[in-house]
């Protein structure tokens, strides 16, 4: 059985952000100062470590000033640093750090909504009659706890369940709109004042130096401007309301007059057709694929999203694929069952191996790759007890801090810090590390090394073509193709060996094929595989021509040497 979905086509030349990006979210990522919170001197310190996993660009989540309500996602003063990460300085010392390294710097911006500390709703809530008052929206209505009390709309807010999306104030004797917490009220995009402001800082960071921008939350710029009540089974009222076109074509007109810039939203939506609507040439470049990061590990379900998104993309939109962010559950985890558990998700296997498997689809996917931090080490999600807990929507598990060196050796900070960490550190820190896994040719660490380097040395991987197919109910298989080269990646889904026939794939060459990269083999195959490759269970081989990749193991090791000996090192 072959069943072929859409073929891209071999795209001439490439941008740095169609390339791999990683998203550090510096509270957990590595902390310089002993305060158990990751910092940016922390992330300057272990660019090493990023330059030897061989990623194109960093993307930080948000190091604004904020009082923390959301981490970083309620922005107080969006351009100034918060002092728990540093300063403006410590900001342009990293910005220049990665520029030395060729790693590109993207910063997560918050234009929809602000802290309810930000001056300016300081200002609107003063009074009713504060010019600052229609940068947000306002409404009246009955008070809550009157006969008819309650909010102007029946709104919720992404989080946490069950609230609503409006809080009475009672200085100004109105209710105000925000779409995630009271301490995020939304800003009035409809107020020309509001798009200026907000397009300002946007400048701001890229004059200073700033690559890309994350856009958090972007569908929500655009609202019924009646505010009418949302009805259920219609597409909800409060996003995707066709001005946030407008507003995103606005944003990019600021994105093009600085050469070079990309901007990548967070369009939280479901459906392809509709993600479709912002990849436009004038809107973004990229886009979060949610629709990918839900999916059931089974091939069917990878084959039909990458499939179906290939077909809508055409040669206009360029994909992203992630399975990991601060948000969502780590893959080892949410991938992972009880063998012999049927809960329709796929045929058995460990949260662990069916990761390292969705690593090889991710890496070697057309389209731009964002890895999440410690999802390169595999890490699964650490379970947070309820009196440690710092995150009222239950994310704290996927955001506890990377372990550098085992805890046995470096102690209760596991490298990360040398005080008490913000958040636990992880169960599995002892072998899952980055210091352990650097010297074990088979870690996960490794075969993402492994993957990246691949990728680069590998024009078909990058920008050659794609043509996708399902070859056996469990088996995803691709070819990656230019006019001088083909790569082929199968991807086994069960935890069953398969034989998969090579003969079936018009552009395996009659010389046949090596393995450059397995999930089950540290080193690269020598034999040629002619006829047919048998995959183990769960295994995903990327098969080439011959290549050479460097053998993985010193560099990671340099990374994580405290930054103090590394500079003694280098004098
Ligand atoms: C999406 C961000 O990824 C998430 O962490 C945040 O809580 C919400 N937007 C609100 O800003």
């Amino acid at each position: 059985m072959r069943v072929p979905f859409a073929a891209g086509t071999d795209t001439p030349s490439l941008l740095w952000w169609q390339g791999v990006i990683y998203q550090i979210y510096p509270r957990s990522f590595a902390d310089s100062n002993g305060d158990g919170i990751g910092d940016l001197r922390g992330i300057t310190d272990h660019l090493d470590y990023l330059t030897d996993l061989g990623v194109d660009a960093i993307w930080l989540s948000p190091i604004f000033r904020s009082p923390m309500a959301d981490f970083g996602y309620d922005i107080s003063d969006h351009t100034d640093i918060d002092p728990i990460f540093g300063s403006r300085q410590d900001a342009a010392g990293l910005i220049e750090a990665a520029h030395a390294r060729g790693i590109k710097v993207v910063f997560d911006i918050v234009l929809g909504h602000t802290s309810d500390q930000h001056p300016w709703f300081q200002a609107a809530a003063s009074s009713r009659d504060d010019p600052h008052r229609d940068f947000y929206v306002w409404r009246d209505g009955p008070v809550p706890g009157s006969p008819a009390g309650g909010p102007p709309n029946n709104w919720t807010p992404g989080f946490p369940p069950g609230a609503r999306a409006w809080t009475w104030h009672n200085a100004t004797d109105q209710w105000y709109l925000h779409s995630h917490l009271p301490q995020q009220p939304d800003l009035n995009w409809d107020n020309p004042g509001v798009v200026d402001a907000q397009l300002n800082v946007l400048r701001f960071w890229l004059d200073h130096g700033v690559d890309g921008v994350r856009l958090d939350s972007i569908n929500r710029l655009g609202k019924d401007p009646q505010l009418r009540d949302n009805i259920p089974g219609l597409p909800s009222r409060q996003q995707d309301w066709p001005v946030v076109h407008d507003h995103l074509r606005a944003v990019r007109k600021v994105l093009d007059a600085y050469p070079g810039r990309m901007a990548v939203g967070e369009v939280w939506l479901f459906d392809q057709r509709q993600l479709m609507q912002y990849l436009r040439a004038d809107e973004l470049h990229l886009a979060h694929n949610f629709v990918f990061a839900r999916l059931p590990f089974a091939a069917r379900a990878f084959a039909s999203a990458i499939g179906e998104f290939t077909e809508l993309a055409g040669e206009d939109s360029w994909p992203a694929w992630f399975l990991n962010n601060h948000d969502e559950p780590r893959a080892a985890t949410r991938f992972d069952i009880t063998p012999g558990e049927t809960d329709g998700r796929g045929p058995g296997g460990s949260g662990h191996d069916r990761a390292r498997l969705a690593a090889v689809l991710l890496l070697t996917l057309r389209g731009t790759t964002f890895l999440y931090q410690g999802e390169e080490l595999g890490l699964p999600d650490t379970p947070v007890p309820a009196a440690l807990a710092t995150d009222r929507n239950g994310r704290d598990p996927q955001r506890t801090p990377l372990p550098w060196r085992p805890p046995s050796k470096a102690g209760p900070g596991a490298g990360f810090t040398a005080g008490t960490p913000w958040l636990p550190i992880g169960p599995t820190a002892e072998t899952l590390n980055v210091s352990s896994e650097g010297n074990d040719d088979a870690s996960t660490l490794n075969l993402y090394r492994r993957l990246i380097q691949l990728r680069k040395m590998r024009p078909s991987l990058t920008r050659g073509a794609q043509d996708l197919s399902l070859v056996h109910d469990h088996v995803l298989a691709f070819t990656r193709h230019t006019a001088d080269e083909t790569t082929l990646v199968l991807l086994n889904f069960s935890t069953d060996a398969v034989t998969v026939d090579l003969t079936q794939f018009p552009r395996v060459p009659e010389s046949g094929l090596t393995v450059a990269v397995s999930t089950h083999t540290a080193g690269a195959g020598t034999g040629r595989l002619l006829g047919a490759v048998r995959l183990a269970g769960l295994e995903g081989v990327v098969l080439t021509q011959a290549v050479t990749l460097t053998p993985p193991g010193g560099p990671a090791s340099r990374a994580v040497q405290p930054a103090a000996a590394r500079r003694r090192a280098a004098r």
